[in-house]
């Protein structure tokens, strides 16, 4: 069995080799990355998984705004990345991981507007996430429109840029 814990209590260095081992060492230029770079995750949402003393699994979750063509800002939530180390895949970890911080999310500025760019045929079948509203978005880079997902009641249906929401790193 494995545990969930705060992410904090993890050596930054364990959690980067996880990712490695997930995703590859040329992670770094996704877009994804782009729309976190200079933020801090958010505490409450980012946990690691832990078997005894091996690390598993993680997720961040970051706070990001899409900037609207309307002139308005909708404060929304980057959920990810999620890894589970290769060894220890398909046993619910993932799962555990997304359910937890989709429910910390409660009461979170952005929470109700929850997005992530991964695969529908993960992220939709388990927690729901949809790219019904995510057509008129813009990001900083590359990304195939139908791997951009979002959950929530908040998720705006609204064109625009998504952008880091850097008036949240002092929060
Ligand atoms: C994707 C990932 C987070 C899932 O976590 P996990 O703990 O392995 O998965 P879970 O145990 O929660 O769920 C397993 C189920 O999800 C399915 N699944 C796993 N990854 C999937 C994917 N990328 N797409 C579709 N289904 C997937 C499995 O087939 C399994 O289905 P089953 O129950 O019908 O057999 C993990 O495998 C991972 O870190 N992979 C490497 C990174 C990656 O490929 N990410 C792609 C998503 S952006």
């Amino acid at each position: 069995m494995f545990d969930l814990v705060p992410i904090q209590t993890i050596a930054p260095d364990r959690i980067e080799a996880l990712l490695d081992a997930a995703f590859g060492t040329d992670r770094h230029g996704r877009t994804a990355y782009r729309l976190r770079d200079g933020m801090l995750p958010i505490a409450a949402m980012s946990l690691a998984a832990v078997q005894g003393d091996e690390l598993v699994g993680s997720i961040q979750c970051w706070p990001v705004l899409l900037d609207r063509d309307d002139g308005g800002r909708t404060p929304m939530v980057l959920v990810g990345p999620i890894a589970v180390s290769p060894a220890h895949q398909d046993v619910g970890i993932g799962r555990a991981l997304t359910r937890a911080a989709i429910a910390a999310a409660n009461g979170i500025e952005g929470g109700d507007a929850l997005m992530l760019i991964g695969d529908p045929d993960y992220y939709g079948r388990f927690f729901g996430f949809t790219a019904e509203r995510t057509g008129r978005w813009r990001l900083p880079g590359p990304f195939e429109a139908h791997r951009l997902l979002a959950l929530g009641d908040g998720v705006p249906d609204t064109a625009g840029d998504v952008r880091p929401r850097v008036s949240a790193v002092a929060a």
